[in-house]
């Protein structure tokens, strides 16, 4: 099994944690939404410290998927792709490291300071770094919202990217990331 990207293939670990964190991305989002709507009880501050602790677990791994991309960088783009499309590729791709580290970062701080803590699997109480802020956590918490939408969309423009690179434009795009893709050499 090949690890590292090669100029035309993704390589297993970069097609693990790709997989891995959509898998968990897809769920987490629908989830902060849903955890909203539960009543005040003990079971809702149960499913916020779950959201809390697999946002956490996200947040590792996008970290991870940055280093490795400078340690294992991508494969280039085939010569058939526009450079337009090039460009639009970049900035959804960039967009979505970007705002995946800063929504766990914002709902971590929002969390310090609304006074609640952050229990990691219901197993250990992560010190909370700020004293309480009404004020802070209301403009978070609206920060958090609104990234949470925006993941959201450029989520659905990848995916259909990656779909119309397939179906449409019959290219290898998908199929090199594909956990069983294969690409002749
Ligand atoms: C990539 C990771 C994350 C994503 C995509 C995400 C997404 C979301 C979404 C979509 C909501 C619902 C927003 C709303 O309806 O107001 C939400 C709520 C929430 N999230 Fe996250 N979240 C992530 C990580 C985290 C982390 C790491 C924490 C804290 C440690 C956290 C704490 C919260 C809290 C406390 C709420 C409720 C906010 C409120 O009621 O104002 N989230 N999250
Ligand atoms: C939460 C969901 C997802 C996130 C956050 C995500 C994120 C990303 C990112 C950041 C890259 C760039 C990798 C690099 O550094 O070069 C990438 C590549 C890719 N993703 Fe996703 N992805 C998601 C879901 C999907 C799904 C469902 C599909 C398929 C329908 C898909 C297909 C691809 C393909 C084909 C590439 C390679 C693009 C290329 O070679 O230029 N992704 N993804």
């Amino acid at each position: 099994m090949q690890l590292k990207n090669s100029p035309d293939k993704y390589g297993a670990v970069t097609k693990f944690l790709h997989w891995f964190t959509a898998i968990l991305i897809i769920g987490h989002i629908p989830f902060g939404w849903w955890m909203g709507t539960l009543p005040v009880s003990l079971e809702k501050v149960w499913h916020y410290n779950l959201h809390k602790s697999l946002g956490i677990v996200i947040l590792v791994l996008v970290l991870l998927r940055i280093l490795w991309r400078y340690i294992s960088p991508p494969p280039p783009p085939p010569n058939t792709v526009k450079n337009i499309e090039k460009i639009a590729a970049h900035t959804v791709q960039y967009g979505l490291y970007a705002a995946l580290v800063a929504q766990p970062v914002v709902g971590i701080i929002h969390s310090w300071a609304s006074g609640y803590p952050i229990v990691f699997f219901n197993s250990y109480t992560i010190p909370n770094l700020i004293s309480s802020n009404k004020t802070i956590a209301d403009w978070l918490s609206t920060t958090h919202f609104l990234l949470g939408w925006g993941i959201a969309a450029l989520i659905v423009v990848h995916i259909s990217a990656a779909l119309k690179h397939h179906y449409l434009d019959k290219d290898l795009i998908l199929v090199r990331m594909l956990p069983f893709g294969r690409v002749r050499n």
